[in-house]
């Protein structure tokens, strides 16, 4: 089979996949070439989870096929579970066991002899900076560890492909780099890897391609240089207290910026792509603004988020499928991971999408 040795580690095309009236694929293509890392970006029920899970032989699609190392994951499901890693949403790890016993049961599953089994797992801890707490059980580990733990559980097999589903949703700024670290070194040592994430800053870091999913459907693929150029580079973005004011403040922001503003009228929120003039175009906006006699809050320059990539995108801010075709505005789950190499991000982007969702 010529895909299983040339090819792309990952193939993907036409993936469709319904629960009940929910439509959580409605036709995904993808490529991962080997050694390279994809990063699967999307908003709260985009369909990243159903992807992976088809992906990694737990769940069957409706239509469209799916090769992982030549193999195909419905056909050949032994063959591709032997291939690859999972670290998933939810942790896989027993909480009564020790980190240590966690491992080499698992080793234990992958066939491994028990003296195996135990050099994996000691070695694995240790890579993970898990040995101090190996002999606790795995439920008194902090979030990170036992994200960690999870990670580590993935590679007891030395996969080829891993596929690490949010792997830093809920964690620390400090973790979360932590994890960021862990995750080039796998790939420096040549695994393929597909991650999902609701943050650009995140597959910005990681990932050589990034798709953008929403509602079962690719949006948008390419670098993330090519994604940000979209939304205009960096962005700047202001608000305006007095309502009524706010054309004012989007001609400012129109006079400054290299894309179209876009505003809201319920938070008075003027947000505009700047390209890469940065604290230039920063004080360009303070001096537009005072002249036009503009009062404005909370006047700051970000990286793009995953907002403003669907912004761009798609017109709208991103929102999640309810049953039955409904949409909301995008809830942010257990604290965004704002530093990293994000910079500063925007606390306000949460009642946009809020007042989205109550309008
Ligand atoms: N087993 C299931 N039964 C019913 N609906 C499901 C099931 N699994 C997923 N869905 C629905 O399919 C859609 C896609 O879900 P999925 O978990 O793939 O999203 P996601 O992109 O991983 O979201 P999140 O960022 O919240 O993890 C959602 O509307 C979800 O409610
Ligand atoms: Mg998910």
């Amino acid at each position: 089979m010529t895909e299983a040795n040339g090819g792309p580690a990952i193939i993907a095309e036409g993936l469709t996949k319904s629960f009940g009236d929910v439509h959580a694929l409605r036709g995904i293509d993808l490529s991962v070439p080997r050694g390279t890392v994809l990063g699967v970006l999307g908003p709260n029920g985009a369909g990243k989870t159903t992807a992976v899970r088809i992906l990694t032989t737990l769940l069957q699609p409706d239509g469209g096929r799916a090769l992982v190392e030549g193999r195909d994951v419905v056909r050949e499901a032994a063959a591709v579970r032997r291939s690859i890693g999972l670290a998933g949403q939810s942790a896989a790890i027993q909480e009564e066991l020790t980190g240590r016993e966690n491992l080499e049961i698992i080793g234990r599953l992958w066939h491994l002899s028990w003296p195996a089994a135990r050099s994996r797992a000691a070695e694995l801890l240790e890579q993970f900076g898990l040995s101090d707490a190996a002999d606790r059980p795995a439920k008194t580990y902090s979030g990170g560890m036992q994200r960690r733990l999870d990670l580590s559980a993935s590679l007891v097999g030395h996969p080829q492909v891993l596929f690490l589903d949010e792997p830093t949703t809920g964690l620390d700024p400090r973790s979360r780099l932590g994890m960021w670290d862990i995750i080039r070194s796998l790939v420096a040592a040549g695994t393929t890897l597909l991650l999902t994430t609701q943050y650009l800053d995140e597959a910005d870091e990681l990932a050589d391609e990034i798709v953008v999913i929403d509602h079962g459907l690719v949006i948008a693929a390419g670098t993330a240089e090519e994604l940000k150029g979209r939304v205009g580079g960096d962005v700047l973005e202001f608000t305006v207290p007095d309502r009524p004011r706010i054309a004012d403040g989007v001609a400012a922001a129109a006079r400054v910026g290299e894309g179209e503003p876009h505003a809201d009228p319920e938070t008075g929120m003027v947000s505009v792509g700047v390209g890469g003039r940065g604290s230039e175009a920063l004080v360009d906006a303070v001096r537009s603004l005072d002249a036009a006699g503009v009062e404005t809050r909370g006047l700051t320059l970000r990286r793009p988020s995953l907002d403003d990539v669907f912004l761009a995108l798609t017109g709208h801010a991103a929102e999640e499928e309810q049953p039955g075709g409904r949409r909301r505005g995008r809830r942010r789950g257990g604290g965004r991971p704002g530093s990293g190499a994000g910079g500063a991000t925007v606390s306000a982007a949460g009642s946009r999408d809020e007042a989205r969702a109550a309008s």
